[in-house]
């Protein structure tokens, strides 16, 4: 049976942190939209992934109505600690930037998104199959996808890719008209959720002879931990004692105590960079995860992906504010900048604090003379405070 056909303004395919933040700000201004989310609401609202909101991300929250919980719940540091062989040093944001951090986890963003565009009568259709984006080389830009067991065509004028690394939007594009930047790290993060109140009041970042290990948390009762491990570890081999152990070694500081208690949730993410240029094919626009991918060291992903889709919402409203296609045009250009620098930072801290495979002491030596300098100068713990916080910005808003 033919179904009725689905027409909106922008057609949103993914329901992340990127595709949310975008529905929500076309919305506030007028801009009608429609997010196509793969996987079940259940299921984007207790993924764990990403914490730590850089102030301009958690402003914008705020400032969009969607800050409430957030500003309740969410824990407001004013510095990181670098952890060196047991030696700790604080970088003070506030002092060196004016700026802090949010510590709110990224699946209780999502939940207040959903949350404020199903009240505002947004809609958002999860769990939909086989999505299919097409025709956005010209102005009938559709996509096709199965929901419920039944067949739909979305048309819409404009296409936001905004479904992850490995969504279909970027695969949609012609072979050729994109380039990608793609490397692999030789190392990866296996990271725990432990029902244990953390062991610190801000997080700490360790450089180890074993390798690096980074303390976070997601609320008083919840800590979050990250030990460096290989990428082909299995996480079998990752006993919760082993974990503990490599913890206490790599964290360890004399006179501090590291909390144990049981793990509720443990993975192993791969590392990688991934940048795709330009961000943008006829009237497809890509944001988020779909086009970059930054190693977590810089805490970074969910900030990156927030200011692209900024600048994207933007350009959008021109277009249907004022007929105005320019910031469309130069969404990517507009874009990328920021995409580098944060590609710089995030690839600066991570070759900064980990193990490599195959170093033969000479690059461990220096990351310690650098470590150094962080902590002694003050010009280079601004230059890390303003970048972690995010101060330091190409975008141009
Ligand atoms: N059709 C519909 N939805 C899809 C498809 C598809 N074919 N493929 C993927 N998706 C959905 C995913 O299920 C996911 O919910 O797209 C969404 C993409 O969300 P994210 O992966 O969270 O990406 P993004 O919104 O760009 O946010 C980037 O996520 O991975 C973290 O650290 C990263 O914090 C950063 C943030
Ligand atoms: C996290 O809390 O999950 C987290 C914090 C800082 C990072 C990466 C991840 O750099």
């Amino acid at each position: 049976m033919a179904r009725p056909e689905l027409r909106t303004e922008v057609g949103i395919v993914g329901a992340g942190p990127a595709g949310l933040v975008l529905a929500h700000l076309l919305h506030l201004e007028g801009v009608s939209s429609i997010v196509l989310e793969a996987r079940s609401r259940d299921y984007v609202e207790q993924r764990v992934r990403a914490g730590v909101l850089e102030q301009r991300t958690a402003d914008l929250l705020a400032a969009t109505g969607v800050g409430e919980r957030m500003r309740r719940e969410g824990l407001v540091h004013h510095g990181i600690e670098l952890r060196v062989r047991g030696r700790g040093c604080r970088i003070p944001f506030d002092e060196l930037t004016g700026q802090g951090i949010t510590i709110y986890g990224q699946q209780e963003v999502v939940k207040d998104l959903i949350a404020a565009r199903l009240a505002a009568g947004g809609e958002i259709l999860f769990g939909v199959q086989d999505v299919v984006p097409s025709h956005f080389d010209g102005d009938e830009p559709r996509i096709r996808f199965r929901h419920d067991g039944e067949e739909h065509v979305l048309r819409c004028d404009f296409i936001a890719g905004c479904d992850g690394f490995h969504g279909v939007c970027r695969d949609a594009v012609p072979a050729g008209a994109l380039r990608f930047h793609s490397r692999h790290h030789p190392f990866a993060w296996l990271g725990i959720l432990a029902a244990v109140a953390p062991s610190t009041e801000e997080l700490i970042y360790a450089w180890h002879d074993r390798g690096f290990a980074l303390h976070s948390m997601r609320s008083p009762q919840l800590s979050r931990l990250y030990v460096q491990c290989d990428p082909h570890d299995d996480p079998n081999a990752w006993p919760d004692e082993r974990i503990w152990e490599e913890l206490r070694l790599r964290l360890g500081r004399e006179g501090w105590v590291l909390n144990e208690g049981p793990v509720v949730e443990k993975g192993i993410t791969e590392m990688r960079t991934f940048v795709t240029e330009p961000m943008q094919y006829g009237r497809m626009f890509l944001a988020g995860d779909a086009v970059h991918i930054v190693p977590p060291t810089g805490a970074k992903g969910l900030n990156l992906a927030v200011a692209d889709v900024r600048v994207l919402a933007e350009a959008l409203v021109a277009h249907y504010r004022k007929g105005d296609d320019s910031l469309l045009a130069a969404y990517s250009d507009n874009c990328l900048p920021h995409v580098w620098h944060t590609q710089r930072f995030a690839w600066w801290m991570t070759s900064l604090l980990h193990r490599f495979p195959d170093d033969d002491g000479y690059r461990a030596a220096l990351q310690l003379a650098e470590l150094d300098y962080v902590t002694r100068s003050r010009a280079a713990a601004t230059t890390l405070a303003e970048n972690y916080v995010g101060s330091e910005r190409v975008v141009p808003l």
